[in-house]
């Protein structure tokens, strides 16, 4: 039983062909933005469906300089979920605005245009729902809302609601390629992806010293740049991606037909959505057999934040949530063993 991992997915298939890549940047000397970045983000930009992809360090700056291309700074609010990861609230006071909380939908765990619109005040400036675990927010409607929507579709690389893709519904998207998301790459890695021309050009002088040409700085941004050997391995791992997203729809399908619905609430697809599972989040009340629990503490309960709003959703879905094994790699019979165990309530 103890040895079915959480996370199962394995890049050791690829590996042959991340040395290749990682090789080519070696041998050309170009590594810090450069050819391999520009192909990268015109590849990601093509498979999203969106007209501009902007490669930064990592998935918490893309949060930070997204939010300041699009005009969010000191006095504004960004209204977001409390059950997410961190990064969504510490990006956006890094931007210099106040995130405001608001709950979310126990079913889908991700925020509802209901949710978002009982915390908006007339000092909003924009929306950060997050495609919590791989499901999708309802992007849609919330941008009818009137202010800027960013999606934090860190955790929905593939995702799609609706036929549209995660990351190419909103005003702006980020990414984040760290080593467990659905696409990984070697360390750290991130994107901001948008259809606004004005948008992309400020991510794109933010994410290099508020530069556009290294000697006049127009803003005071970051060094915050994807560096070229991170882009070449994701150049050779993005074509597997959609492989992979079907494999992990096959995990969750094994899991409900093989009874797991019996011992826990299973995960729901937003209305619309095409799930990608980066987790498989169930619910129960009492402690499951390989779950981990996430974000026991939500963040605006962090020490960082300590903010008293009520968020009732927010703290069950807080309690009870348990993440099973997951992953690409995970095995019809890996599968059986969880859900047996989930029976036997054995550890
Ligand atoms: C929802 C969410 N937002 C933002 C981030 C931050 O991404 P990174 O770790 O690449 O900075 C993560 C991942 O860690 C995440 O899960």
């Amino acid at each position: 039983m103890g040895d079915v991992p959480l996370f199962a997915s394995s890049l050791e298939p690829y590996h042959d062909r991340l040395v290749q890549a990682i090789e080519r940047v070696a041998r050309s000397g170009a590594y810090i933005l450069g050819p391999e970045v520009e192909a990268f983000e015109r590849e990601f930009a093509d498979y999203l469906g969106v007209k501009h992809c902007v490669g930064v360090a990592n998935g918490t700056d893309a949060l930070t300089i997204a939010l300041r291309a699009l005009g969010v700074g000191p006095g504004d609010e960004v209204v977001m979920p409390s059950f997410t990861f961190y990064a969504t609230a510490e990006a956006t006071i890094v931007a210099g605005a106040t995130p405001v909380f608001c709950d979310i939908d126990l079913d889908s765990f991700c925020v509802t245009p209901e949710t978002v619109k009982a915390v908006m005040t007339s000092r909003t400036k924009a929306i950060v729902p997050v495609h919590l675990f791989g499901n999708v927010a309802p992007v849609p409607e919330l941008r009818e809302l009137g202010v800027p929507v960013l999606e934090d579709a860190a955790q929905a690389a593939g995702a799609k609601l609706d036929g549209v893709k995660a990351g190419a519904l909103g005003d702006a998207a980020t990414f984040s390629f760290f080593p467990s998301k659905n696409l990984p790459c070697l360390g750290d890695g991130g994107a901001i992806t948008t259809n606004d021309d004005d948008v992309a050009e400020l991510a794109r002088v933010l994410r290099f010293h508020g530069s556009q040409d290294k000697t006049t700085f127009i803003e005071v941004g970051y060094n915050s740049r994807l560096d070229a050997m991170q882009a070449a391995a994701l150049r050779v791992l993005l074509p597997e991606l959609d492989g992979w997203n079907e494999s992990r729809r096959a995990v969750a399908a094994a899991y409900e037909r093989l009874g797991m619905a019996e011992h826990a609430a299973l995960p729901s697809a937003a209305g619309g959505s095409r799930h990608i599972y980066h987790l498989y989040v169930v619910r129960s009340p009492h402690e499951l057999p390989l779950g981990r629990g996430y974000y026991r503490v939500p963040v605006h309960r962090q020490p960082a934040i300590g903010s008293d709003v009520a968020l009732p959703v927010t703290e069950e879905a807080a309690r009870t949530n348990y993440a099973l094994p997951m992953g690409k790699d995970l095995t019809e019979e890996q599968v059986a063993e969880v859900v047996a165990a989930c029976a036997s309530g054995s550890t």
